[in-house]
């Protein structure tokens, strides 16, 4: 095997996906290269909620990076489904994000505060209000906030519109396939080496998630990414109507549109193993019990785990390798990267085009002094 490609993209997670198929809108030449099924990874594994107020934790270039790729989500959708006949089940029923001790409503209250300060749109429910919206939640909630405007999506149909859309936007998809090493003459990467042969490029952009490190570990660069596991499950909800995602100190209740729930998620250091266990299954489906307590007689489907790309400041890491020529990264994208994908794909296709990074500036490899030994 030896061919070319203006791009090539390491790893077919959403990252990768999201990467590839804007790239070749424009009309770019690029190769996705997986060394297993595309999305198979923490792309597949995880709840889809699209939710930046919940999952940051205070304003700054993290939170508007969340608010910004969420507004992409309607339009990303519709052109997905106009593409590939794929609805991907974006649901925008809202967040709640829910107290349940006294301690929680002092946590609750900060966050409101802060957010409210922000100007977000934002409802402080009372216990009340709670049930009147979710008559099924645990009767010790205390109070909640209501974000109308997060949403959630069926992230398995998002990585099969994904790969239609990339196929018919000529991607050279490569499944199966283990980039081993990267080709370089002095600091310029030229291509990739597989476990299957080599292939030219001008530019290699390594999108493998978890596994980022292994890959430019390869050329000397030490970028500090690392896998935390999170172990999930799903119910059937059949007994259960939920309308809203639930969230609180415990875990989170995601309600799809095929009939399940997904209950997450724990965040355990196991390596890069991503098996299940007892003891991380039984936190997840205790804590959803403690919200939502009729979860006990849902019937139980399926439990998982998968490996969030993690990062030493919990910041992507987005750009061009420093002292490289054709080598960029984007990876690190830990609990949130299906919320931040459409954004990333941007991002990058912007810098690929006209070497600008200034949206990207807060979450450039640069900020840590990334290691190059030769
Ligand atoms: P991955 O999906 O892991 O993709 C990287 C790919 O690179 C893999 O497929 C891998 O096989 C491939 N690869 C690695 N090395 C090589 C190589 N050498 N050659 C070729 N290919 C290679 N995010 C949200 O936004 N909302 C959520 O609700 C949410 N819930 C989550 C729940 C759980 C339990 C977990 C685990 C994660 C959750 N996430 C969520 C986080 C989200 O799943 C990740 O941030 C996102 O999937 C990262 O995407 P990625 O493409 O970088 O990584
Ligand atoms: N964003 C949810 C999780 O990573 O579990």
């Amino acid at each position: 095997m030896k061919s070319y490609s203006d791009i090539i993209v390491v790893g077919g997670g959403i990252i990768g996906l999201s990467i590839a198929t804007e790239l070749a809108s424009s009309g770019i030449a690029v190769t996705l290269i997986e060394q297993g099924m595309f999305g198979g990874e923490a792309s597949v594994a995880a709840a889809g909620m699209l939710a930046p107020l919940k999952e940051f934790t205070k304003p700054g270039p993290l939170l508007d990076m969340g608010i910004r790729s969420l507004q992409l989500y309607d339009n990303w959708v519709s052109e997905l489904r106009e593409a590939t006949g794929i609805d991907c089940q974006l649901s925008t029923a809202g967040i709640l994000t829910v107290a349940m001790t006294e301690m929680e409503e002092d946590w609750l209250q900060e966050r409101y505060q802060w957010q409210k300060t922000e100007g977000y749109e934002i409802r402080l429910l009372s216990t009340r209000e709670v049930h009147e919206r979710e008559p099924h939640l645990s009767k010790k909630i205390r109070q909640a906030i209501y974000s109308p405007h997060e949403a959630d999506i069926n992230n398995c149909l998002l990585l099969e519109a994904l790969v239609i859309q990339a196929e018919k936007r000529n991607v050279h998809l490569l499944q199966n396939t283990a980039v081993i090493g990267l080709k370089q003459t002095g600091h310029k990467i030229t291509g990739v080496v597989t476990n299957k042969g080599e292939m030219v490029a001008n530019h290699v952009i390594v999108a493998s998630g978890a596994w980022a490190a292994d890959i430019l570990g390869q050329v000397g660069v030490d970028v500090p990414v690392y896998p935390v596991r999170g172990q999930i499950a799903a119910v059937g909800s059949s007994n259960l109507p939920l309308s809203h995602v639930v969230f609180g100190k415990n875990g989170y209740l995601v309600p799809k549109q095929d009939g399940r729930i997904i209950v997450g998620a724990t965040e355990d250091l196991a390596g890069f193993e991503r098996s299940t266990t007892v003891y991380g299954v039984s936190t997840v489906l205790k804590g959803a019990m403690s919200i939502v307590p009729a979860i006990s007689q849902a019937p139980f489907l399926q439990a998982w785990a998968g490996l969030r790309p993690a990062t030493a400041d919990g910041h992507p890491i987005l750009g061009p390798v420093p002292d490289w020529t054709g080598l960029t990264v984007a990876c690190g994208h830990y609990r949130n990267g299906i919320l931040l994908a459409p954004l990333t794909a941007k991002w990058i296709v912007e810098y690929v085009r006209s070497g600008e990074t200034k949206h990207m500036s807060a979450f450039l490899p640069e900020r840590f002094s990334l290691v190059s030994y030769d």
